[in-house]
């Protein structure tokens, strides 16, 4: 008999300890729950005051280089959103610098290849809508068809466009 309850006491004073120790660890939490915000209420605010106006500085900033951010050359243009199928001629593309491909397509003149470029033309699909305007993307047509012996003006963007 003495041995049951001998195990019977020390398993039961186990489950106390380990009760103890996890009402320990709540109540310290919650300790530190309820201390954080009541002994920082002074410099919480003042973060969340500085935090709101870092967002306002940021988002501006974000904004300004949206708008304003420089017109991109026929050449950027180019090597984002073309030259993965221009420069290997993926798919049938008149490949760059290659006059004899780009030869016949010239002749139609610079607003009709714009018009292709911007809407899609056999395999190429439309490349108009992404991360440059149609303006940007005219530019590109200029590069493109200059580097395949074309002779186009680099479109200048007209004042409206500009604002
Ligand atoms: C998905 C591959 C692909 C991408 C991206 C692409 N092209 Fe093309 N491009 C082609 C193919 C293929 C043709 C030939 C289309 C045809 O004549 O059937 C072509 C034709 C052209 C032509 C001649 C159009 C005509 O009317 O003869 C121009 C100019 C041109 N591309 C410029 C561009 C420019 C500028 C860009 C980037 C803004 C671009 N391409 C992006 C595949 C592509």
């Amino acid at each position: 008999m003495n041995a049951p309850q001998k195990n019977a006491g020390s398993s039961s004073s186990k489950t106390f300890f380990l009760l103890a120790i996890i009402a320990g660890l709540g109540l310290s939490a919650a300790l530190v729950n309820i201390g954080a915000p009541s002994g920082s209420v002074p410099s919480t605010t003042s973060d969340l005051a500085k935090a709101q106006r870092l967002q306002k500085v940021g988002s501006v900033t974000l904004k300004t280089v949206q708008k304003d951010r420089p017109l991109a050359t026929g050449e950027e243009v180019y090597k984002a959103q073309c030259a993965a199928c221009h420069a290997a001629g993926i798919s049938g593309a008149p490949i760059f610098g290659n006059a004899d491909a780009w030869g016949p397509r010239l002749g139609q003149g610079f607003e009709a290849l714009v018009q292709s470029v911007l809407h899609g033309k056999g395999a190429m699909s439309a490349q108009s809508g992404g991360q440059f305007t149609d303006f940007e993307i005219s530019r590109a047509v200029a590069y493109v068809a200059n580097a395949g012996g074309g002779k186009f003006v680099d479109p200048q963007a007209p004042a409206a466009e500009e604002k």
